[in-house]
């Protein structure tokens, strides 16, 4: 689509306010945009967000944020702790579904991508943990110089305003030297602490799993509460628009357009006649490409039109359709893209591969004795009651609204890797992986899956996570998992794409099935702890019913069980 310059011009001397723009679909965007920015910051998530605010800090230089979803309303199932997970937050995500999990139950799984300003922060679970040390130099050693753990934690620092509990008796104190307290994001521990906590880390311990004093200080085995993205004064949750983009809306030189998705990003070969005719010999691109712009539109019906970019681009559209869009604008494997009639400006097997999802269960260990009080209790008068002394006692309020659902974490730490485990990580590798996977994606891989086997047998790494909430669902979460999936561009309209062919290809290899096992056995131990017993937990269907459930991510409690039969397809004696 042509759009006439002078006209743009005009229409931006007329428009340009004193403060940040905030372009939506009814401001008529082709109207009111500028024709270029030096940068153009596609998806306005936590990663588009920090980009756009410190290269926004520079104020000779105009940054374009896009963003498909808009400005969420700040209502109480976004904001308020207590009721994360509890209420349906599916108006601010993308509708994403995985395909037929084979390796599984042969069933879809729904994924949950936040669609709206913020992105995924609107909607997610508020914890606030950082790996171990070990594994963000594990990322370096893979060949990402600046990526091991001295190389960022001046950057978590940055990003923190880190606030210990209140209370001194809970036995958590600060890392020296491992926090900050001049960030945007407000971290904190939630007032209220439901009774059954103390019995989940009395358990734990009983179990020989030690208390960490503080689970961001590297050091990444241990349990305890489990700090949140929280402002601590109002106990709300901090998040990348609170944090990255409300202090900044009154520089000029930052617009958000929200309400638009980016359909393709343009490149510089149609209007450059050498680019286009080595372009036309070749089939794809021989040499460097150059992206300009990006073309844009409301919904798949709207006039689709075009903004460029005098420096760069940076695609921050979240793990599943950030390469989708790459797919969809030439940059992706070849054959892929033939298929989908898409020009092969570069031919990059890897984008859409590599796909990793941190395989979870979520069995429920309902608490029975009469004088347990938890999150399904804040039901009728309890509910008003808590809400009332949410919203009149903000600062010094000590309700239940204020707990974030998930209250306290556990992450254990294999030590050693047993010989069974170490059998399928070594042997079960190569077969296992999809059949579309290059020689390049194979050999990247088996580094991976080195740095893995190392990481696993440290005492400061942990293998899986426990997620204790106060109604007794003890969630169990693969931290480092062997499977390996694809995303693929469904059409090459962006809007087709909801889902895009998404396989995570969940437990295609064996070891995280065991994994979640190994952590299914530990709930079944720590239930049977003093300290947990005393809460009369009923331990739910057997686990191979459990490990069916991997991946159905759902916070909501339930009750309800899948009741096909299966067999995970390889168990430990
Ligand atoms: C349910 C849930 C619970 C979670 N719980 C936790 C937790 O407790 N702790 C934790 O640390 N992490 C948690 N996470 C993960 C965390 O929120 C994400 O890792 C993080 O938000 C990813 O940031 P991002 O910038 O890469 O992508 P996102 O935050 O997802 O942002 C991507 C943005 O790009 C936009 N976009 C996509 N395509 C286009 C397009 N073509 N044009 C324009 N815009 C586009 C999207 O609408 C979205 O707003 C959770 C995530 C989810 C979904
Ligand atoms: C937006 O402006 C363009 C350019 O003037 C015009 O063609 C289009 O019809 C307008 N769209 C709406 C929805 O007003
Ligand atoms: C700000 O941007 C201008 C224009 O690109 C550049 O000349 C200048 O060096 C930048 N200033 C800082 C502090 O980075
Ligand atoms: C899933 O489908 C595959 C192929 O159709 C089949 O071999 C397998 O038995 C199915 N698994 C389950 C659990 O139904
Ligand atoms: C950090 O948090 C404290 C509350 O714990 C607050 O008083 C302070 O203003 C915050 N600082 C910044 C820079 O946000
Ligand atoms: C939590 O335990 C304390 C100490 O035993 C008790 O006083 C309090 O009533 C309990 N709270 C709830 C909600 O059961
Ligand atoms: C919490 O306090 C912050 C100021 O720190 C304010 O901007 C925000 O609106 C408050 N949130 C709620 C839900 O009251
Ligand atoms: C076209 O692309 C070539 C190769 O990248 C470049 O050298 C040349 O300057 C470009 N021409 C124009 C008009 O941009
Ligand atoms: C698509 O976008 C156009 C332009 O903003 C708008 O007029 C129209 O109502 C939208 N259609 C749908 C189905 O949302
Ligand atoms: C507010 O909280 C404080 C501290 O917990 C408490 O003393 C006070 O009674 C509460 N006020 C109301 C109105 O709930
Ligand atoms: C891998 O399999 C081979 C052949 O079955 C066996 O000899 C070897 O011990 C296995 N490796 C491990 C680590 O178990």
């Amino acid at each position: 689509m042509k759009l006439s310059l002078a006209r743009l011009l005009e229409a931006y001397a007329l428009l340009w306010p004193a403060s940040a723009i905030h372009i939506t679909p009814s401001s008529n965007g082709s109207l009111a945009l500028r024709n270029s920015y030096d940068y153009i910051v596609i998806g306005a998530g936590i990663g588009g967000l920090v980009i756009a605010n410190r290269l926004s800090e520079n104020t000779s230089v105009s940054v374009l944020l896009v963003e498909a979803g808009e400005l969420d309303d700040r209502a109480e199932d976004v904001t308020v702790p207590g009721n994360i997970g509890q209420e349906n937050p599916s108006r601010y995500e993308w509708t994403v579904t995985t395909t037929p999990q084979q390796f599984l139950d042969n069933q879809t799984r729904t994924f949950s991508q936040g669609r709206v300003v913020g992105g995924s922060t609107i909607v997610n679970g508020l914890c606030w943990t950082r790996g171990a040390a070990a594994d963000y130099d594990a990322w370096k050693n893979l060949g990402n110089p600046g990526w091991g753990w001295t190389d960022l934690l001046p950057y978590f620092l940055k990003s923190e305003n880190y606030t210990t509990h209140s209370n001194p008796s809970l036995h958590m104190s600060p890392a020296q030297g491992k926090h900050g307290r001049q960030g945007p994001v407000q971290v904190g521990f939630p007032r209220y602490v439901y009774n059954q906590t103390f019995n989940f880390l009395d358990g734990i311990q009983e179990l020989g799993i030690p208390l960490n004093e503080d689970l961001n200080s590297g050091y990444g085995t241990g349990a305890n509460f489990v700090p949140g993205s929280v402002k601590v004064e109002n106990q709300s949750r901090a998040d990348a628009r609170t944090a990255y983009l409300d202090p900044v809306l009154s520089r000029p030189n930052l617009e958000l357009l929200t309400g638009h998705t980016v359909t393709r990003i343009l490149n510089g070969v149609a209007g450059n006649k050498t680019l286009r005719n080595s372009f036309q010999k070749a089939g794809s691109m021989p040499g460097e490409v150059t992206v300009t712009g990006v073309e844009l539109a409301a919904n798949s019906t709207a006039p689709r039109y075009n903004v460029f970019c005098k420096r760069e681009i940076i695609l921050a559209a979240g793990a599943i359709l950030s390469p989708v869009l790459l797919q969809i604008s030439g940059f992706g494997p070849a054959e892929h893209l033939r298929n989908l009639n898409v020009n092969v400006l570069v031919h990059l097997p890897g984008v859409g591969s590599n796909l990793q999802d941190h395989a979870m269960v979520q069995p429920v260990y309902k608490y029975t004795a009469p004088d347990v009080f938890s999150a399904l209790d804040i039901v009728g008068a309890t509910r008003e009651a808590a809400k009332k002394e949410y919203l009149t006692n903000r600062t010094g309020n000590i309700g239940p609204w204020t707990a974030t659902m998930v209250n306290a974490v556990a992450f254990p730490a294999l030590d050693e890797i047993p010989s069974q485990l170490l059998h399928l990580i070594t042997n079960e590798t190569a077969q296992n992986l999809p059949p579309t996977y290059d020689v390049t994606l194979r050999a990247g891989y088996e580094a991976q899956k080195t740095e893995i086997r190392a990481l696993l047998s440290r005492r400061d790494v942990a293998a899986y996570e426990l997620m204790a909430t106060s109604w007794g669902q003890l969630a169990v979460g693969a931290m480092h998992t062997l499977s390996r999936g694809t995303v693929y561009a469904r059409s090459s309209s962006i809007f087709d794409n909801e889902p895009p062919i998404l396989d995570p290809r969940l437990c295609s290899h064996a070891f995280d099935c065991e994994i979640l096992r190994m952590g299914l056995e530990l709930n079944d131990r720590l239930i049977a702890t003093d300290a947990m017993a005393a809460l009369l937990p009923i331990p739910p269907a057997d686990l191979g019913l459990m490990i069916l459930r991997i991946g159905r991510h759902s916070w909501k409690p339930s009750e309800e069980w899948c009741t096909r039969n299966f067999t995970p397809r390889v168990l430990l004696p």
